[in-house]
């Protein structure tokens, strides 16, 4: 068994555990600069791991340099998180794939800003499928046909994509919280970044944003060891069916989809969304 429940959603057990949620929930606590992307795996989440540290340090780019993206960035929720938390410099890139009402009390109470990234839901699942098939922690995804139920009906990790992204949508963080879609980010990088340095409060000069996103073009992270995830064992991550940054762009789904399953699968999230 692969997995876990946790409050409803299904947790890869190789990257979470009982003791790492605990952690997270009771003895985690948020700083008032620390900076969250939260995700919907496969929205995005890698990219922003690269983004973050770079709009908070001014574009100073040691990091990239010397630290996987991962542990620049921890996942909240995952085991990962106590063994890099001390050495995280200030102010603080973090992420997480939890729903709002997940989050644990000390990050209500605090001032800590969120910028959310949301992608269309059809490159999501395609993006999902294939990082099932290379990755040797989460379940075989089955025929693209079978994979898209699973998908629509939550039956992967971090559950239902609609579910995500409803419970981040209306929420009590007032400005704490940005919004910014994985399509706008590819449309114009630059533009993107200067909406977040801005909302983080860091005047950037359109030099230093430039450098930030030459740094973090798919081009740039793919040829970067620290940040292609090819140094993560073959055991986990099986580069020879899939890699990580597999195609980075927006309509991918075109490929894949059937006129008869797009009528599906949309159907089903215009539904829940609207629920
Ligand atoms: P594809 O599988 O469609 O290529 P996550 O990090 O949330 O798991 O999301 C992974 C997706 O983000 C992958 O999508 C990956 O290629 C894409 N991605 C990562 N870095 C990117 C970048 N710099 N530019 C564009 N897409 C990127």
């Amino acid at each position: 068994e692969l997995y876990f429940m946790h409050h409803g959603l299904m947790l890869p057990k190789e990257t979470h555990s009982q003791e790492s949620l605990t952690y997270f929930a009771q003895q985690f606590t948020f700083k008032g600069d620390d900076a969250i992307a939260v995700t919907y795996p496969k929205s995005g989440t890698v990219w922003m791991q690269e983004i973050l540290p770079l709009v908070l340090n001014g574009g100073d780019l040691t990091p990239i340099q010397t630290i996987p993206n991962w542990d620049r960035v921890p996942w909240l929720e995952e085991k990962r998180l106590k063994v890099v938390v001390d050495q995280l410099p200030s102010p603080r890139a973090l992420v997480t794939h939890f729903p709002y009402e997940l989050m644990p009390q000390s990050f209500f109470s605090s001032k800590a800003k969120v910028i959310y990234v949301m992608r269309n839901p059809k490159d999501v699942a395609v993006s999902s499928y294939y990082f099932h098939q290379m990755a040797t922690f989460l379940e075989d995804p089955g025929t693209w046909e079978e994979f898209i139920d699973k998908f629509l009906e939550g039956r992967v990790m971090f559950g239902k994509w609609t579910n995500h992204v409803k419970s981040w949508r209306h929420t009590e963080l007032g400005d704490r919280i940005m919004y910014i879609t994985y399509e706008q980010m590819i449309q114009d990088l630059p533009a993107a970044l200067r909406l977040m340095s801005d909302f983080l409060g860091k005047n950037l000069s359109d030099e230093v944003i430039e450098k930030i996103s030459s740094h973090c073009s798919f081009k740039s992270m793919q040829a970067n060891i620290m940040s292609n995830f090819t140094l993560v064992p073959k055991i986990y991550m099986n580069s020879d069916k899939s890699q990580f940054l597999r195609k980075g762009v927006v309509g991918d789904w075109k490929n894949h989809f059937s006129s008869k399953q797009l009528a599906h699968f949309s159907s089903v999230i215009y539904k829940e969304l609207e629920a």
